[in-house]
């Protein structure tokens, strides 16, 4: 479908489609395997996504992962799928469970339907740190461990994982990546657009002098804040330009990885380096804690380095300054770091 462009890098075998390619994760994932010397073709909605993430001469195929017509458009001649469009919120997914099951779990199979059909036989899927939830006692995630998902979202999320796994008697190979908590921007027209996490939130803060919640100052970690693992949607991308290659050179069966730094961060830690980025402390109010909030969520990330020698090569502060950066930078001097319209 797509012309080769003559990039140099990953030997070609046809184009690859990515969902969900104009969302936050998925222009950077486009932007990286272009880059790569990958042929892409994105499927979106645009539903939450911009056409402006994509680079030029990237089409772009404006329609619904569950809709057989846009997929038999677009999967006659790939190499493999990228499959990134989903519903993303577990908050949301509390809400609304059955929208997150039909994105999360019927669109994985019509999908994987369509790519049988059509003799596909690659795909590199999002996955979440949300299939764990809590594992009290235990501070690093491994991909062997037990998965106790806390919201709808995380169960969709390990059910998908678990149809791509009964899918390689089928001759489906499949990557499917646990990414911890993304963060960061490539450029600023890649940045994320949705609220909710926790670093956007906090560069939000210092904007607005609204103060951002804490939730908890008594969870069992050093400081009493919750720790998570952020990783640079920057590095996110470059995670699956490794599962591209692995499966072009020829992996087989149902591989899981964690993408993360390996490295926790607490709620304070993020307070702390958002007010070194933006040059003045970060307004915040201490809540009580949620409940199924995990107080330590680190992805042990021994696997992906071992297998696809990948690692992330940012860190919070990074993912912190970039973010900052594309969301316009330095506050005027007169606004003295509070309460200032976010223009
Ligand atoms: N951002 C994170 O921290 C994070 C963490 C873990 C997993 N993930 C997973 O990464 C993936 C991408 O997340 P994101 O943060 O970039 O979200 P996003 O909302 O920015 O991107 C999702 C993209 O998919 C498109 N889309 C949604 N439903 C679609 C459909 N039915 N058909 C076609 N396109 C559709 C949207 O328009 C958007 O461009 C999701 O699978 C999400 O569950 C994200």
């Amino acid at each position: 479908m797509a012309a080769n462009t003559g990039r140099s890098g990953i030997g070609m075998q046809g184009h690859w489609v990515v969902t969900g390619g104009a969302g936050y994760v998925g222009g950077h994932v486009v932007r990286a395997l272009h880059r790569a010397g990958v042929d892409v073709v994105v499927v979106d909605d645009l539903s939450t996504g911009l056409a402006g993430r994509l680079p030029a001469g990237v089409p772009l195929l404006l329609g619904q992962v569950g809709d057989r017509r846009v997929l038999d458009a677009c999967l006659p001649g790939a190499g493999g799928v990228v499959h990134l469009a989903a519903q993303t919120s577990a908050p949301g997914s509390v809400r609304d469970p059955l929208a997150h099951y039909r994105a999360n779990v019927g669109d994985v199979v019509t999908m994987t339907s369509a790519m049988a059909e059509h003799g596909i036989g690659r795909l590199v899927t999002s996955s979440s740190a949300a299939v764990y939830g809590d594992v009290p006692g235990s501070d690093r995630r491994a991909e062997t461990d037990p998965l106790h998902p806390q919201s709808p979202y995380g169960t969709t999320k390990m059910v998908g994982e678990r149809i791509l796994a009964d899918l390689v008697v089928c001759g489906l190979s499949s990557v499917a990546l646990r990414y911890f908590n993304v963060a960061g921007a490539g450029t600023q027209v890649l940045a994320d657009n949705k609220v909710g996490g926790l670093p956007l939130a906090v560069l939000q803060a210092r904007r607005t002098g609204e103060p951002v919640p804490v939730h908890g100052l008594d969870h069992p970690t050093p400081d009493g804040s919750a720790v998570r693992d952020y990783v640079h949607a920057v590095d996110v991308a470059s995670a699956h330009v490794a599962a591209v290659e692995l499966l072009l050179a020829g992996s087989q069966g149902a591989a899981v990885y964690n993408v993360g730094t390996g490295i926790g961060s607490s709620v304070l830690d993020v307070l702390r380096v958002a007010a070194e980025v933006t040059g003045g402390p970060v307004p915040h109010r201490v809540h009580g804690r949620r409940p199924g909030d995990p107080s330590h969520a680190v992805a042990d990330v021994s696997a992906i380095a071992r297998d696809l020698g990948w690692r992330a090569r940012h860190d919070l502060r990074d993912c912190q300054h970039s973010a900052w950066e594309a969301s316009g930078g330095p506050l005027p001097s007169h606004a003295g770091g509070r309460l200032v319209a976010t223009g």
